[in-house]
């Protein structure tokens, strides 16, 4: 059995890894972290400031963080210190929150650490490398659009897709909407829409004279996100320490 403590136990992500903890016959949810305490299908769910008290005593094989940037920093610092391997979904880190992220695991605890866990955006990337390797010449534009409660703009996910750009066509400007008089350059346009309900939706255009490609992703439920932690908290256990992404868990690195 894997005792897992999940970080955020009351919000929509954490609610739903929660719950598909709770389902599955391998995993053990054994408490829950949050601004202020509750329970979360049985489990203890205790306030951030008594997450070392939490992980001291149940200790858990896997901490599941679905928070807020600054939190998750100070989440993975306590899982390290008790030596809990790591499944971080959180977004909107720095890059100095990331390198502190980094530094915290790397000789300590495992930690998969993702801004997208769906199995299906993690293809998306895949194919996102694949075609700017082909197309560096064409206009490229991201575009993406999520419900209105969503904190961060761009998403973790645009950002990962402007990271995989970068790396396949050089780094360019990246131009954040468009009022008035502009004019194309080399830049990437990002285009951020929110509202309602959209659980996630990201489109890649290239577009080149009389032709354009778009790949786009759409998620329908936030299940999918955890179904894919579930994958990352059963594969992270005994792994070496360090940090990986869900390329790692899926094997999804080229050959
Ligand atoms: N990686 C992925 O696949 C994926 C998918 C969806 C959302 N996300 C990200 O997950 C995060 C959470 O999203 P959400 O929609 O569940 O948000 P949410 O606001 O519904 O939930 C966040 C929860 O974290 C709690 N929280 C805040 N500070 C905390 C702290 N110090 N300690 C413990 N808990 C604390 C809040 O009270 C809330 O219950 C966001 O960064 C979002 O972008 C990632």
């Amino acid at each position: 059995m894997i005792k897992v403590v999940v970080s955020g136990a009351l919000g929509r992500m954490g609610g739903t890894v929660a719950k598909l903890i709770n389902d599955a016959s391998d995993l053990e949810l054994v408490g829950g972290v949050d601004v202020r305490p509750g329970t979360a299908f049985g489990a203890e769910v205790v306030s951030s400031d008594q997450i070392d008290r939490l992980l001291a005593e149940k200790k858990p094989d896997v901490l599941v963080d679905f928070t807020v940037a600054g939190a998750a920093v100070e989440n993975v610092k306590a899982a390290a210190r008790h030596n809990v391997a790591l499944v971080v979904g959180t977004t909107g880190f720095t890059p100095k929150q990331r390198e502190e992220m980094k530094r915290a695991v790397e000789a300590s605890v495992p930690a998969v650490i993702s801004s997208n866990f769906s199995v299906g955006v993690n293809i998306f990337w895949f194919l996102i490398r694949e075609a700017a390797k082909k197309l560096g010449d064409y206009d490229i534009e991201v575009i993406e659009a999520h419900h209105r409660n969503k904190k961060d703009a761009p998403s973790g996910t645009a950002k990962t897709i402007l990271e995989i750009l970068d790396s396949e066509v050089g780094t360019r400007p990246k131009l954040y909407g468009r009022e008035g008089m502009t004019e194309r350059g080399k830049e990437i346009g990002v285009h951020v829409i929110r509202g309602g309900d959209i659980v996630g939706e990201h489109t890649v255009l290239f577009a080149g004279n009389y032709e354009c490609i778009d790949l786009s992703h759409r998620a329908y439920d936030r299940s999918v996100f955890a179904m894919g932690a579930l994958r990352a908290i059963r594969w992270v256990g005994g792994k070496k320490p360090g940090v990986y992404s869900m390329a790692d868990v899926l094997n999804l690195h080229p050959k």
